[in-house]
């Protein structure tokens, strides 16, 4: 089985009778989702899924998981896929530009489980850049602060290239490489005191436990 199915499947193997959901965002929380969807068909398994984007919302809906928000009820368990996981399970996510409000929902759950494949494993954060969610109007100076602290920074642009990618909630997305990051916690804040940051792509200190799709098999990091 695909490593990301197999990862998916087996955290879907979590959730019990009457649990709220996370349900996080991506290709790996797709099949989370997918076989969710069906346990509460074949068990009549009476859970709430609380979204972390329109992808995970429209996803659970047309599969039969009924839907709540944070207004409503606290998240038992949130299951969310990430980009890179380092041995400490600090996080980059937002390859799928939805961290915002899946920070929000999973750093909220009782248990937020992670789910990937062994390819998001890194010794250090920062092979890739880091999301940030940033509103509009703000962009050029965000990221003029951004190359003061040491940053290069982009505008991630819509696939066909004839505009910025905008987010669930309208906002820009720009994405800051770092030649390394020594302490993701300290980033992870510094990043968010910049006016005109929404939010940024690490998680550091949220994770619970981390699943590992390999070819050996499902692999559990705590
Ligand atoms: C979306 C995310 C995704 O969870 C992350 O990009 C991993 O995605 P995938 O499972 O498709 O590799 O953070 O904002």
């Amino acid at each position: 089985m695909e490593l990301k199915k197999q990862v998916g499947y087996e955290a879907a193997k979590l959730v019990k009778d009457g649990d709220i959901v996370g349900l996080g965002t991506g290709s790996t929380t797709l099949h989370f989702i997918e076989r969710l969807g069906e346990r509460v068909k074949e068990e009549e398994l009476d859970i709430m899924g609380v979204p972390t984007s329109y992808q995970s919302f429209f996803l659970a809906r047309d599969l039969g998981i009924k839907i709540t928000t944070l207004e409503e009820n606290d998240v038992d368990l949130a299951v969310d896929g990430a980009d890179e996981v380092d041995p400490d399970l600090n996080l980059i996510k937002g390859g799928g530009a939805a961290h915002t409000l899946e920070k929000i929902v999973d750093s909220s759950a009782a248990r937020f489980v992670v789910v990937v494949d062994d390819s998001k494993l890194v010794d250090k954060l920062g092979k890739m850049p880091i999301p940030l969610e940033v509103m509009p109007a703000a962009y050029r100076v965000v990221s003029n602060r951004l190359r003061d602290m040491g940053g290069v920074p982009s505008i991630r642009m819509a696939e066909r290239k004839d505009g910025p990618v905008i987010t669930d909630n309208n906002n820009f997305l720009l994405e800051v490489a770092f030649k390394e990051i020594p302490d993701p916690k300290f980033l992870e804040k510094e990043l968010n005191s910049i006016p005109g940051v929404i939010e940024n792509g690490i998680f550091s200190g949220y994770v619970d436990e981390v699943l590992v799709g390999t070819q050996e098999g499902v692999k559990v990091l705590k």
